[in-house]
C-alpha cells in the first residue's frame, strides 16, 4: 500500500490578527536585514515534525490530545538573534510572559512525536518567533536593543503544512488544538 503523505509540518502557537498586524507596524519601522518572513507567516513553533505520513501525523494529533496546559498569556517582550547578535542568521522576537507554558506545550509535543514514532529532537528548545532568516550573518546589536511589549492570550495551537513556492514559503493551517478555559 503506498503510504499517504502530509507534507511538512510543525505544531506551533498562532498569532491573532491585530497582534500581527501591531508587529508587522513596528518592525516595518526597524531596517531588519535578511529576509525578512511576511507577517501571515509569523507564529512560534512548539515541535518541527518535518516530513511525515497520515498514520504518523494522526497518532501524533491523538497522543497530543488533550493538552495539558489551559490558555494563558503569552507576551514578546524584545528581540534577539541566533546564534548571537554578532553574527546573526536569524532575527527573532523573544518571549517574556508564556515562556513556561510554551515549555511545557514543547515537552507534550515531544512526548506524543516520540509516541507517534518520530525521532527525538536533540536541539534544546528556545521559544522564539522568526522574524528574518539571514545570509551571510550580520551584527544586529543595534536592532536588539528595540523595545518591544505585546502580548495576548493563547487559546489554540495550530498544525500547519509548510508549501515551498516560487513565491517563498507559505503556512497552511491544517488542524487546531483548543486550549481549555
Ligand atoms: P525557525 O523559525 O527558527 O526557523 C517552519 O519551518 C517552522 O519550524 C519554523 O518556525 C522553524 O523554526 C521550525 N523548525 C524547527 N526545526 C526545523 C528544522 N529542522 N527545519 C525547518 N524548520 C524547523
Amino acid at each position: 500500500m503506498v503510504e499517504e503523505l502530509v507534507g511538512r509540518v510543525f505544531l506551533a502557537a498562532p498569532l491573532p490578527p491585530e497582534i500581527r498586524f501591531v508587529l508587522s507596524e513596528i518592525v516595518a519601522g526597524m531596517a531588519i536585514p535578511g529576509r525578512v518572513a511576511p507577517p501571515e507567516n509569523w507564529h512560534i513553533t512548539l515541535r518541527f515534525l518535518d516530513t511525515v505520513n497520515r498514520v504518523t501525523y494522526e497518532r501524533f494529533l491523538g497522543a497530543l490530545d488533550p493538552v495539558s496546559e489551559t490558555a494563558f498569556p503569552i507576551a514578546l517582550d524584545g528581540f534577539g538573534a541566533f546564534p548571537n547578535p554578532r553574527k546573526a542568521t536569524v532575527f527573532w522576537a523573544g518571549i517574556g510572559r508564556g515562556a513556561e507554558q510554551l515549555a511545557m506545550l514543547n515537552e507534550e509535543a515531544e512526548e506524543a512525536a516520540l509516541k507517534a514514532g518520530l525521532s527525538p529532537e536533540e536541539r534544546p528548545f528556545h521559544p522564539h518567533l522568526t522574524l528574518s532568516r539571514i545570509r551571510p550573518p550580520v551584527e544586529v546589536a543595534g536592532l536588539i536593543e528595540e523595545e518591544l511589549t505585546l502580548s495576548w492570550r493563547c487559546e489554540r495551537l495550530i498544525m500547519y503544512r509548510s508549501h515551498q513556492g516560487r513565491g517563498g514559503v507559505r503556512y497552511e493551517p491544517l488542524d487546531s488544538i483548543d486550549l481549555i478555559g
